[in-house]
């Protein structure tokens, strides 16, 4: 089990467009349990491979609800693609790479999503309501798209502001010796 460290905005690595897994090997599984380990410990919705500074098109997600605590249920996508998308629906997000924003965002009802399983087989999956919106949250993180990104530019700004100033006020701190 290793936990990986999880990288922030403003970090470039989250900007960049992750390439397509091609090698599926010991290495990769290893690689996809260590960011399922992340997750859980985390505790988050879903991850994906350039939060753990690699940009490689890989994410994982753990669909349990909030009622349920106890029941794990995860899911690792290599290479996912949105196939389809349909019907609007306003999610309030927050994300591992983003600390202390939560905000709404707009985002499709229903999607279907095609990716390759561990081993390099085809899949698909159709998903709505909360499962829908982490899908679409953690594959646009795959294009270097945070959830701020869909933000107005205002809303944006302020966030960026409001670190900065974080940031500044930290500095200022006396140093302990
Ligand atoms: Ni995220």
């Amino acid at each position: 089990m290793a936990i990986l460290p999880i990288i922030k905005f403003p970090n470039p690595i989250l900007t960049r467009v992750s390439v397509p897994v091609t090698e599926f090997g010991p290495d990769l599984k290893e690689f996809a349990k260590d960011m399922l380990d992340t997750l859980i410990a985390a505790p988050g919705a879903g991850l994906a491979a350039p939060q753990v500074a690699r940009n490689i098109r890989l994410i994982v997600i753990d669909d349990s609800e909030i009622d349920e605590p106890h029941y794990v249920r995860t899911l690792t996508l290599v290479n996912p693609e949105i196939t389809a998308a349909e019907g609007k629906q306003v999610y309030k997000e927050g994300c591992l790479s983003v600390t202390d924003l939560e905000a709404n965002v707009n985002r499709s009802e229903r999607v279907e999503v095609s990716f390759l399983d561990l081993d390099g087989n085809p899949r698909t999956l159709s998903a709505e309501g909360r499962k829908a919106v982490i899908l679409q949250h953690e594959i646009d993180h795959l294009d270097g798209i945070l959830f701020i990104d869909h933000l107005s530019p205002l809303k944006r700004e302020m966030y960026v502001k409001s670190l900065r100033k974080k940031k500044k006020d930290k500095d200022k701190e006396p140093q302990k010796s």
